[in-house]
């Protein structure tokens, strides 16, 4: 959902949906940073693992589900009619990733690898390995199996282009479907989908080849599209002119996919019982989230960069919050805060960075 067509439509589209001309702080303050990402603790793998769409196997038995998914603008809206949810599991070699999605008609059209498969319902996943926002992939499957893959250097918001020749090379997927697919005659009860991704196909997120150390965080988000439909002679078709519903884990705040400080937590854990999770960043990156969205504002109102907090009007009460420093140039600015010995900064493209330990 909100792949690349559609990110480029937000712009310039008006309604209830942020555009470039809305002020981006005060969709920051009031529709996204009152959410508090999702999170999970992903186990190793029980033993080897067949991706063949069966995810009520043994295999996947000891994992926990995720949360139901929501919508994409979290609980302003209404519950998804729906439900959604996933599994995560790893070993040396895999993500894996099984999802179950309750629907009564399954249905899918697209046959060509790397089609715009939101234009099908579709299960999508967003991967920011080291959660720096930038250098994220995207992928998205229907229940034909049918795959797209694409490389972000960065978010559209910020100047990104998609990458469409990017391949989540020896990647396995596999979909059951519960019912019949494409026949409006029968209702079903849905669909799976499973998923392993090899480390080594990961590298132009990760700059490494390796499986996650114990402890590894990284930023991960899932996304369902469910269009509204109907049947004429006999065969499912997409109403027309009614927009699509975006079904969440961690919801954006905004119709956006593309916020990766809003996606979900993932841990990487080892046994039963090992390892919490825990975010100790959340307080630094959330300050300066803030910043950043301030700034885009400034830079629209002033065509150049605030060269203070007090100019931007943006303050914090977090005490364990120290260094605070804001530096602007012509080109850019950085902003950074230091919280236990670790110091986060973020730029004018939303890049984040850390030093220290
Ligand atoms: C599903 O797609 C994967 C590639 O993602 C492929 O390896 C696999 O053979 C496909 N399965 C079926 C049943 O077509
Ligand atoms: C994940 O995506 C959903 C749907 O786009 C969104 O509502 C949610 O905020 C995202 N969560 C995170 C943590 O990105």
């Amino acid at each position: 959902m909100v792949g690349w067509v559609k990110s480029l439509l937000l712009l310039v589209s008006c309604g209830s949906i942020v555009t470039a001309a809305e002020p981006y702080l005060e969709a920051w303050r009031t529709r996204m940073a009152g959410i508090t990402p999702e999170g999970y603790l992903c186990r190793r793998a029980p033993g080897p693992m067949v991706v063949d769409g069966k995810i009520e196997e043994k295999e996947w038995s000891g994992a926990a589900w995720t949360n139901d998914f929501v919508d994409i603008e979290g609980a302003a809206k209404p519950k998804p009619s729906s439900r959604t949810r996933v599994k995560m599991l790893w070993d040396d070699e895999n993500l894996y990733i099984a999802a179950e999605m309750e629907e009564p008609q399954v249905w899918a059209t697209l046959v060509k690898h790397d089609s715009v498969i939101f234009n099908d319902p579709d299960f999508e996943v967003f991967l920011d390995p080291d959660g720096d926002t930038h250098e994220y992939g995207e992928f998205e499957m229907n229940a034909l199996n049918t795959t797209w893959d694409l490389f972000l250097p960065k978010p559209y918001k910020d100047g990104g282009k998609p990458d469409n020749g990017w391949e989540i090379t020896g990647l396995k997927s596999a979909v059951q479907v519960e019912g019949t697919l494409n026949d409006p005659s029968d209702k079903d009860q849905g669909w799976c989908v499973e998923i392993a991704m090899p480390w080594k196909s990961l590298e132009r997120l990760r700059h490494v080849q390796t499986a996650p150390k114990e402890g590894e965080q990284w930023r991960i988000n899932f996304s369902r599209v469910e269009w509204q439909i109907e049947i004429v002679d006999g065969k499912i078709v997409k109403k027309p002119k009614t927009p699509e519903f975006n079904w969440v884990w961690s919801p954006q705040g905004v119709i956006d996919m593309h916020r990766p400080e809003m996606w979900g937590l993932l841990q990487f854990a080892k046994g039963e019982g090992e390892g919490a999770l825990n975010e100790p960043s959340r307080s630094s990156r959330r300050f300066l989230q803030e910043v950043y969205y301030a700034q885009r504002d400034w830079k629209k109102a002033h065509g150049n960069w605030a060269k203070s907090l007090q100019e931007l009007g943006v303050t914090t009460e977090d005490k364990t919050l120290s260094a605070i420093e804001l530096r602007a140039t012509d080109e850019g600015y950085e902003c950074a805060a230091t919280l236990q010995k670790q110091r986060w900064s973020i730029n004018q493209d939303g890049k984040f960075s850390m030093s220290g330990n």
